[in-house]
């Protein structure tokens, strides 16, 4: 049987190329996408995953629409610079036929999660509000969901939104304490794995050899999100963020993993920072916090063949 999965997403160009991953993926079922702000406004995020499911030829996949700002502060604003003002490359598509659900994005995620105990993976790719709001309405998902899978975090390396701090978490530490905090098993698929991941010019120059519409899609977004890897660090490509998250459900063992106690860093300069506590002495702070399941290596051509491959089938 197919695995089911929630993908909460800010798409966002790698969040696209993910969710794209994801459905093209047999061994995957996506029983829905809820949105977040990050790379872009939450409303948009939800324009823009409505557009993708009817891209796909999925337009029967509901998108139910997140919170607006983090747990304690006002969102800090979208990245264009990095994913376009539209989300999407700065490709401008009209608006879809479709629209989001009326739920919202807490709500689906404990309504599918308790209705299918045991079923149900949880695949975060952008802040951990939704989550953290579903964990507060109803604590019970911790034992009735299958996993969760987040892209996001930072434990030996440094950040991307801050020498500190990876985005997802910088966008939310509040709520990404909260969700590393609970009693339920999570998987972290960070910086120190995601910055390992490169796909290179020809494997995006791949992508318009694909005959699908998905495979179309994301070669008309994704040179406006390599010319920002490009122009801002010594490299040709892109990182793979999202996608590696949809590689982790599909395939553990391109992975090499850590279990530590997780806490993020909420006040000053490091906001945004996971700490893992490594090795035997109980550190106050971090004491009582169930163990996270940490990516810190990666097989990353093994990665990027199983996602390419995926989106030729
Ligand atoms: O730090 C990378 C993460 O931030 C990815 O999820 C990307 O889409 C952005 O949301
Ligand atoms: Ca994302």
């Amino acid at each position: 049987m197919p695995r089911k999965i929630i993908i909460d997403t800010d798409p966002g160009v790698d969040d696209t190329m993910a969710i794209f991953f994801a459905l093209k993926s047999t061994a995957l079922d996506v029983i829905g996408l809820t949105t977040i702000f990050g790379n872009v406004h939450t409303n948009l995020a939800s324009t823009n995953a409505v557009r993708l499911m009817e891209i796909a030829g999925t337009p029967q996949i509901p998108v139910a629409t997140g919170v607006a700002n983090p747990l304690t502060r006002a969102f800090g604003g979208p990245v264009p610079f990095v994913h376009g003002d539209d989300g999407q490359g700065n490709i401008h598509l009209p608006p879809p036929q479709g629209k989001p659900i009326e739920q919202s994005a807490p709500e689906f995620i404990i309504e599918q999660i308790m209705s299918h105990p045991g079923e149900i993976t949880l695949v975060p790719v952008g802040p951990l509000t939704n989550i953290a709001m579903a964990l507060r309405l109803e604590p019970r998902i911790t034992e009735n969901v299958h996993e969760v899978v987040i892209m996001g975090g930072n434990a030996l390396v440094p950040g991307n939104a801050s020498p500190a701090a990876e985005a997802n978490i910088r966008n939310d530490p509040e709520a990404a304490d909260l969700v590393f905090g609970a009693p339920w098993p999570v998987t972290m698929v960070g910086l120190d794995v995601t910055h390992k991941v490169h796909m290179a010019p020809q494997h995006l120059d791949h992508y318009k050899t694909i005959n699908n519409a998905l495979a179309q899609h994301v070669a008309r977004i994704v040179p406006h999100y390599r010319n920002y890897f490009e122009s801002s660090f010594d490299m040709e490509g892109i990182y793979v963020h999202d996608s590696s998250a949809i590689a982790y459900v599909l395939d553990p063992t391109l992975f090499k993993t850590e279990q530590w106690p997780l806490r993020v860093e909420t006040e000053g300069f490091s906001r945004g920072k996971t700490w893992p506590s490594i090795g035997k002495r109980t550190r106050p702070d971090w004491e009582n916090r169930p163990l996270v399941n940490v990516c810190v290596e990666v097989d990353s051509p093994r990665l990027i063949d199983m996602e390419i491959a995926a989106m030729e089938a």
